[in-house]
C-alpha cells in the first residue's frame, strides 16, 4: 500500500512540476486562467476537438475520397457547408503531411444538375488511364454518388448515378466529366458509394459499390466506361440495416507471407451496440469474384457479425488510396457519429469529428483470420511528458493521475494488466462537475464496455445512452493490453494489439479531471501504465 502511494506521488509529482512550469497566459476579470480554463467555458472550447478533423463550421459525415499524393494526405468528406444539420452534400477538403494536423481547404465538389454529392473514393491515375491528364500533369480522378433529390422526391427509383471529376493539381480542383454520369443506375433505390482501386494483375480498376442490400463489383480500364462483374452479400453477413460505404483491399497476415482480400460494408442501423457500424468480410479475390475464406465462413456462422469498431461512433470508414505502411497495411479513417444522434450532438458551429487515422492488418488466429486496427504510427511523434510506471498494485478505486499532471483532452495512454482475475476492471475519467466515463473489462461475461451514461450531456437524444456499449473479448490470453486515445469529446480503444477496438464520443460539462482504474481484487496489479501528453495545439 505504502509503496503505490508513494509511486503515485513520484507520478503526480513529476507532473505538477512540469504542469506549473507553464505560465497562465490571460488574465479575465481579473483572474488569472489559463488558456485551456479561457477555452474550456465556451462550446467549442469544450468540444472542439484538439486533435481529431472537424470542419471549421458546418455539418460533416462520412469520408470520402482519402489519398496520398507528393508528400500530403487529402482527406474529403460528406459536408453541408450551410447548416449543422445533414442537407445538400458537398465534397468538404482538407489536406495533412502528418495525418494529425489538418488544413481545411475550399469545397472540392458542389452539388450539380445531377444531384448531391454523396460519398465515393478518388485515385491517382499514374498511367493516365482516363485520358484527363494533360501537360505531363497526373490526373487523380474522384467517383462518387450523384444522389437527385428531385427524383427522390418524386418517388422515382434512379435517385442515384455514380458520376466522376478530375484534378490536375494534386486535388485542390475539380473538374467534372462532361459526359455524367458515368454509371447508371439499373433500377435500385440505394446505388451508392463507389470505392475504386486499382488491379495490379489485370492491369484494370476494380470499383465496389453499395446496391440494395448487396455489394456490386465492376472493372473498367479507363474509368469512364464501367462493367458490371459480381455481386456479393445475399445471405451473407448482417442485413439488419441499408448497405453503404465499401472498401475493399488486399491485406497481408502479420507474421506470415499469406495476404487475404477484405471488404468493408456499412450498415446503418443494425451495429452491435445500436445503429450505424461497420462489418467486414474476409476472402480471395480472382479479379471478379471475392470468395469468402472457409475458415472465415465456418466462425461467420458461430459468431454472426465480424465488425470493424464496436463503438457506437466509427462509421462509413473507408482507407486511403496510393499509400500502404511498409508491411502493406493500409491506413482508414471513420466517420465518429452514428445516425441514431449525429444531427442533435450538442456542437454549436459545427457537427461530427473524424476518428484518428489507423493502420488496418490482418491477423491470425486460432480459428481465423481478425482485421486489426492500431492507431497510426504518426501518433507516436506528437506523444511526449510520458508518465510510467510498472507493478502498480490495486486495491478499491486507485486515482492514477489528475489534470495536475496530464491534460486528458489530449492523451494516449497504453497499458497491460497480467493474471486476470474473475470480476470488472474499470477506468474512470470524471470531473468537478460529477461526470463520469467509465470503460473497462468485465471478465465474467468477457466484454469489454463504454459506459457514457453519466459521462455529461446526454439527453440531446434518447438514443445517444440508453445502453452501455459492449465488444465481446477475442484475446484469450490471460492478461489485458490496450491503447486508449483521448480527446475533448472522445475515446478511441484498441485493445489486445487492435483485435478489439471502440470508440465512442461523449459532452463532459467539464473537462475530465481525473483518472481511476478500480481491479476486482487486492493481488490485481498494473503490470504497466504509461499516459503520454499528446502534444497538439489547443482548439
Ligand atoms: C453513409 C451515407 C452514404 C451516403 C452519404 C450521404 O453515412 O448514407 O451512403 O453516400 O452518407 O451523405
Amino acid at each position: 500500500m505504502k509503496n503505490k502511494i508513494y509511486r503515485f506521488a513520484v507520478i503526480i509529482g513529476i507532473f505538477s512540476l512540469v504542469v506549473s512550469c507553464k505560465n497562465p497566459k490571460e488574465k479575465i476579470n481579473g483572474q488569472v486562467q489559463s488558456e485551456q480554463d479561457t477555452l474550456a467555458i465556451t462550446n467549442e472550447g469544450l468540444y472542439r476537438p484538439n486533435f481529431h478533423f472537424t470542419s471549421a463550421t458546418g455539418w460533416m459525415n462520412d469520408p470520402n475520397g482519402m489519398f496520398f499524393y507528393n508528400g500530403y494526405y487529402h482527406l474529403y468528406f460528406q459536408h453541408y457547408p450551410d447548416g449543422t444539420t445533414w442537407g445538400p452534400m458537398h465534397w468538404g477538403h482538407a489536406i495533412s503531411t502528418d495525418l494529425f494536423n489538418w488544413k481545411e481547404q475550399p469545397i472540392a465538389l458542389y452539388p450539380d444538375d445531377l444531384g448531391y454529392i454523396f460519398s465515393g473514393s478518388a485515385v491517382v491515375d499514374h498511367e493516365n488511364t482516363s485520358g484527363f491528364g494533360a501537360d505531363g500533369k497526373t490526373p487523380i480522378v474522384a467517383i462518387f454518388t450523384s444522389h437527385d433529390p428531385k427524383k427522390e422526391k418524386t418517388g422515382e427509383i434512379d435517385v442515384e448515378n455514380q458520376s466522376i471529376a478530375y484534378s490536375l493539381d494534386e486535388g485542390l480542383t475539380w473538374t467534372k466529366y462532361k459526359d455524367n454520369p458515368v454509371l447508371k443506375n439499373p433500377g435500385a433505390r440505394d446505388f451508392r458509394d463507389p470505392k475504386v482501386s486499382w488491379d495490379e494483375q489485370k492491369k484494370r480498376w476494380t470499383m465496389v459499390l453499395a446496391a440494395g442490400q448487396e455489394i456490386q463489383f465492376y472493372t473498367s480500364k479507363d474509368l469512364k466506361s464501367w462493367e458490371k462483374l459480381t455481386s456479393f452479400g445475399e445471405g451473407i453477413g448482417n442485413h439488419d440495416g441499408v448497405w453503404e460505404c465499401p472498401d475493399f483491399f488486399q491485406l497481408p497476415v502479420i507474421g506470415s507471407s499469406e495476404k487475404k482480400w477484405v471488404l468493408l460494408v456499412s450498415i446503418n442501423p443494425g451495429g452491435p451496440n445500436t445503429g450505424s457500424a461497420t462489418q467486414y468480410f474476409v476472402g480471395d479475390f480472382d479479379g471478379s469474384n471475392f470468395i469468402l475464406d472457409e475458415s472465415f465462413k465456418q466462425e461467420m456462422g458461430k459468431e454472426h457479425t465480424f465488425w470493424v469498431d464496436y463503438g457506437r461512433d466509427n462509421y462509413a470508414g473507408v482507407t486511403f488510396s496510393n499509400i500502404e505502411n511498409k508491411d502493406g497495411g493500409k491506413l482508414f479513417m471513420g466517420w465518429m457519429s452514428n445516425w441514431l444522434y449525429a444531427n442533435e450532438v450538442p456542437t454549436e458551429k459545427w457537427r461530427s469529428a473524424m476518428t484518428i487515422a489507423r493502420t488496418l492488418e490482418l491477423t491470425k488466429g486460432e480459428n481465423t483470420f481478425r482485421l486489426v486496427a492500431n492507431p497510426v504510427p504518426e501518433l507516436n511523434e506528437f506523444a511526449s511528458e510520458k508518465l510510467k510506471n510498472s507493478d502498480v498494485l490495486l486495491e478499491g478505486n486507485t486515482l492514477l493521475t489528475t489534470s495536475k499532471a496530464i491534460d486528458f483532452t489530449r492523451a494516449q495512454i497504453n497499458f497491460k494488466v497480467e493474471d486476470l482475475v474473475d470480476g470488472v476492471y474499470t477506468f474512470e475519467l470524471s470531473n468537478s462537475e460529477g461526470d463520469s466515463l467509465r470503460f473497462g473489462y468485465d471478465t465474467r461475461k468477457g466484454n469489454y464496455f463504454v459506459d457514457r451514461n453519466k459521462a455529461g450531456i446526454t439527453d440531446f437524444s434518447n438514443k445517444f445512452s440508453d445502453r452501455i456499449a459492449v465488444a465481446p473479448r477475442i484475446a484469450s490470453q490471460n492478461d489485458w493490453t490496450g491503447t486508449i486515445v483521448i480527446d475533448k469529446t472522445s475515446i478511441e480503444l484498441f485493445f489486445d494489439d487492435g483485435q478489439t477496438v471502440m470508440t465512442e464520443i461523449f459532452f463532459p460539462k467539464a473537462p475530465f479531471d481525473s483518472l481511476y482504474f478500480e481491479a476486482p481484487s487486492e493481488e490485481s496489479k498494473l503490470e504497466y501504465i504509461e499516459i503520454h501528453q499528446l502534444k497538439f495545439n489547443l482548439n
